[in-house]
């Protein structure tokens, strides 16, 4: 059976590598959802045919919209990956509170609105996987980052929740926490800051996208049936509890 898969954040970096994975091992009609970067969401559909979709994640309406939109196109959403996410990184003092409110409303507020609008069909049809982006620095937390660090951790939270709920109608729900990934975000961190954190990676690199999608794939089988409220951490050993 093909699974429909939605993988937001989906035309770049790790979300990319999700949805080329996603499909490549389970089959899945996969679509990406991107808020922005329409340059990037064309270069994607070209190289990939993989469908791309615009809308907030952040916007309540225009994830419901854009859910309904994608189920009388491609079918009943299965698998839902809230991979979007952004930085807005500076010490408490310096950050304004759209700095705070952008970061919250997107990586956390986005798991929420995508859920509302799948979870209900996967209920329905007794069959879900929902994985949750989160990060090594909702885990252990970040220097100049209380707003990502707050928004990821909340993330770890809001998995743990709702896989209770959604056990009994067979729908799982866990995380993946990414270290450091080789992605234009960690590009962003200057030099200097970036070679001390790569210091502090026992396995010496940085992770590569397709390490993270492996993950995620293993969460969306069959095979991973009894595994839900769990994270699992892929960060090159930089954070160990
Ligand atoms: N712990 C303690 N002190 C630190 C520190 C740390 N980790 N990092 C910096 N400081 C200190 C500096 O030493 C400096 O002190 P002095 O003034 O005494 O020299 C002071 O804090 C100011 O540091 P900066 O000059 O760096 O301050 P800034 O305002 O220019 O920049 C910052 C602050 C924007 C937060 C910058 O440090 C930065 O970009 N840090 C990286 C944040 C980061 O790791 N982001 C991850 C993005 S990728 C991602 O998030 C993906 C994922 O999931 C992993």
């Amino acid at each position: 059976m093909s699974r429909i898969a939605i993988v937001t954040g989906g035309t770049r970096g790790i979300g990319r590598a999700i949805c080329e994975k996603l499909r490549a091992d389970h089959g899945c009609t996969v679509v990406a959802n991107y808020g922005g970067n329409d340059d990037a969401a064309k270069k994607f559909s070209d190289e990939t045919g993989i469908a791309a979709i615009k809308f907030d994640v952040g916007d309540h309406a225009a994830v419901r919209d854009g859910c309904s939109q994608i189920e009388s196109e491609h079918g009943p959403i299965d698998i839902v990956v809230n991979n979007a996410g952004i930085t807005r990184d500076g010490t408490l003092l310096k950050m304004s509170y759209e700095e705070w409110d952008d970061v919250m409303r997107t990586n956390l507020g986005g798991c929420f609105n995508t859920a509302k609008a799948a979870f209900p069909g996967m209920k329905d049809r007794k069959w879900g996987r929902i994985v949750n982006i989160g990060s090594i620095n909702g885990q252990a937390g970040q220097y100049g980052q209380v707003n990502y660090a707050a928004a990821k951790s909340g993330i770890h939270g809001f998995t743990k929740a709702l896989a209770q709920e959604g056990a009994r109608y067979g729908i799982t729900v866990n995380a993946i926490a990414p270290g450091y990934i080789d992605t234009d975000m960690v590009a962003a961190v200057p030099e200097p800051v970036l070679e001390k954190i790569v210091a502090k990676i026992p396995i010496g690199r940085l992770g590569r996208a397709e390490e993270i999608a492996r993950g995620v794939s293993f969460l969306c089988s069959e095979d991973a049936g009894f595994v839900t409220g769990s994270t699992m951490s892929i960060n090159g050993g930089q954070h160990m509890y």
